[in-house]
């Protein structure tokens, strides 16, 4: 997993945790890419990727002082409140968190991270908040299972990584919010590339209406159990 840092002051003041960003570049794929917004201080936001495609790699490949069209803050992010929040993200799923840290802790809140991945050489090194837990399918460190069965029970449930991680925590923390990945076209509500279907029947936009959604608004048997982002 690779950070990319790019100055975009307008964006840094003002995004949220779960708020993401759709990146173009001249020479890129015909549609931008979205990222989540993983740091932002002073003039600069993060986000943090792996090559999975032509997008990817070209990002990765970009040198110091080249150009990309940043839009956003986009989407709808975390609502965070209770005095006690747990953040919980698989693989690329944290790219949300170190936002969401960084607000649950500015409202007074204590922080558990949970994080989880197949095995440890796949754990994601930067991890903040008041108790840092690892998980690894494998055993391989810290605790054996998944994140969603290593977090304890805490007021306020956020979690970021694949459909079916985030269909379990559905399961145990009905309120928890969820991060969804989809396909995205347009990234500003135009396009309906990134239709989520709802428990209460129809479609929803990611890109507007989400991708922040409360867990068992989404009806998880309708979408893939993993996409890439975060495997
Ligand atoms: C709200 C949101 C936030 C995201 N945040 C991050 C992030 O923080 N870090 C990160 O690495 N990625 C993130 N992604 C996913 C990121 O947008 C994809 O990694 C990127 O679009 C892949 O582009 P590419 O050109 O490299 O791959 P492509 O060449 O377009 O595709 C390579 C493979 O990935 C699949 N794919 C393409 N786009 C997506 C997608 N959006 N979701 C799932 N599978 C896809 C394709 O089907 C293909 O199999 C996010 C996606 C969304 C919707
Ligand atoms: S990506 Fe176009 S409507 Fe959401």
């Amino acid at each position: 997993m690779f950070v990319l840092g790019m100055r975009a002051p307008e964006i840094a003041a003002s995004v949220r945790a779960g708020q993401f960003v759709n990146l173009g570049w001249a020479g890129g794929p015909l549609l931008r890419r979205p990222f989540s917004v993983y740091r932002a201080e002073g003039d600069v936001i993060e986000v943090v990727l792996k090559a999975v495609g032509v997008g990817t790699a070209q990002l990765l490949s970009m040198e110091p002082g080249d150009i990309v069209s940043c839009l956003g803050p986009l989407g709808r992010g975390f609502e965070i409140s209770g005095s006690h929040v747990a953040l919980i993200s698989g693989g690329l799923g944290v790219a949300p968190m170190p936002l969401a840290a960084r607000d649950a802790i500015a409202a007074g809140a204590r922080v558990t991270w949970i994080h989880g991945a197949r095995t440890a050489d796949e754990l994601c090194a930067e991890a903040d908040g008041d108790e840092v837990v690892w998980a690894t399918d494998d055993g391989s460190r810290g605790f054996h299972g998944t994140a969603v069965a290593a977090a304890p029970d805490v007021d306020l449930v956020l979690a970021c990584g694949p459909n079916r991680m985030l269909a379990a925590a559905a399961e145990r923390w009905p309120d928890a919010q969820v991060a969804v990945e989809t396909y995205m076209g347009c990234g500003t509500g135009v396009c309906l590339g990134c239709a989520v279907p709802l428990a209460r029947g129809g479609y929803d936009r990611a890109c507007k209406e989400g991708p922040v959604y409360r867990a068992a608004d989404i009806k998880w048997s309708m979408l893939p159990a993993n996409l890439h982002y975060v495997a």
